[in-house]
């Protein structure tokens, strides 16, 4: 079998000894279709579930052509909506692991209509728990966020200590937290939360009001817009490369430890990086192919309300428990993501991208 590059022997191992069939919720979206991706190189089978609230059918498409026809043959796509308890169980059924994406991402979104974030975030989550508990799935692992550390000002962020959520969306993935808890007291069931903490990479959306900052970034220094820096650029961040999260979820859908389930995990690289810092990160990577971004400088505007200050990640505990080990710094992950944001907003420039 072929696996991924970044996939770890012993994970790929086990990946082989078992074909499993996965459910991907929010599988049209960013982290969802790597995930997708990463199983079907591995020979698993797939169910997909998106309602194309923030997704897109294009990055399944892009998928489906990274895979090639053999392995797409093995994923099934159903588009519908985690708000209804009937297309949770109908996706539900035969599954062994479930990795639960879907939600409504970004704090200002959730501040702008906290009611739109709790429905999919909070209710959704509830539904896909429920239908996850009816099919005896056997394992249920889960996207939480670093967001839920909220204003605790301790560096850096172990699991047990949290502030107060900062925003609505910080506050439903913290009830995420709380429902996967109880589900697993109450009814026995096997769950993982992952606290991601800034992923990043190829297909995640640089369009539109609520774009994360590298894509967004990445879009204004290709097409010669302004990048605005929020605050004094001295805000940090732990990025993290979507494949050290790939890598996350499959070794949480894999453990069978029992000491490693019913539990949180921060996802990160566990490396500080300032929004100054990431702005010359980016302008560095790109200049070597398109001088003329030598040029570009920041704005800088007020901070953003809800946002944490500075944000790194312990990750003694996923090291631990579940074998994490990253294999993309911020940079080694930039350089990757870099050549796809090249290809979409400077096409006619790919042809001068080192490989
Ligand atoms: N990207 C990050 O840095 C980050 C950090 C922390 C947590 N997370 C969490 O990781 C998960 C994936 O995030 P992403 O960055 O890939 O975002 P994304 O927006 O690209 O993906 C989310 C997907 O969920 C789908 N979706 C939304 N509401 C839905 C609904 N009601 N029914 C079915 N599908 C629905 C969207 O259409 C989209 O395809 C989310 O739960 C997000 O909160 C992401």
């Amino acid at each position: 079998m072929t696996h991924p590059a970044q996939l770890p022997a012993a994970l790929a191992g086990r990946l082989d000894a078992h074909a499993r069939r996965w459910l991907v919720t929010g599988a049209a979206g960013f982290i969802g279709s790597h995930l997708v991706e990463a199983l079907l190189l591995s020979g698993q089978h797939v169910v997909g579930l998106d309602n194309f609230a923030t997704g897109h059918r294009r990055n399944l498409d892009e998928v489906r052509a990274a895979v090639g026809a053999d392995a797409a043959c093995r994923f099934t796509f159903v588009e519908g909506d985690i708000r209804d308890l009937a297309t949770c169980a109908r996706v539900c059924a035969g599954v062994d692991v479930v990795l639960h994406q879907a939600a409504l991402g970004s704090v200002p979104r959730s501040l702008a209509d906290p009611l739109a974030s709790h429905d999919a975030n909070v209710n959704g989550f509830l539904n896909m728990l429920l239908a996850a508990r009816d099919a005896q799935v056997r394992r249920f692992v889960y996207a939480a966020s670093s967001s839920t550390y909220g204003d605790s000002p301790s560096l850096p962020k172990v699991e047990d200590v949290i502030g107060r959520p900062l925003s609505p969306y910080a506050v439903t993935k913290y009830v995420n937290e709380l429902y996967a808890d109880v589900f697993a007291r109450c009814y026995g069931m096997s769950v993982i939360g992952l606290r991601y903490f800034n992923v990043f990479g190829a297909r995640q959306d640089p369009d539109g009001a609520y774009a994360a900052v590298i894509p967004r970034w990445a879009r204004a220094l290709l097409l010669g817009e302004t990048v605005h820096i929020n605050g004094d650029g001295e805000t940090s961040r732990d990025f993290c490369y979507v494949d050290n999260a790939v890598q996350a979820n499959l070794l949480a859908g894999l453990t069978e430890e029992a000491a490693a389930c019913n539990t949180v995990y921060n996802v990160a690289a566990y490396r500080q990086t300032s929004l100054n810092q990431l702005f010359a990160s980016m302008r560095a990577g790109l200049v070597t192919r398109f001088p003329d971004i030598a040029a570009a400088q920041p704005q800088y505007r007020d901070f953003r309300a809800g946002d944490v200050r500075h944000s790194l990640a312990d990750i003694t505990r996923a090291r631990t428990l579940l074998g994490y080990a990253p294999t993309h710094d911020v940079d080694q992950g930039l350089a990757e993501a870099m050549n796809w944001y090249v290809a979409r907003f400077a096409p006619s420039r790919t042809a001068s991208v080192p490989t």
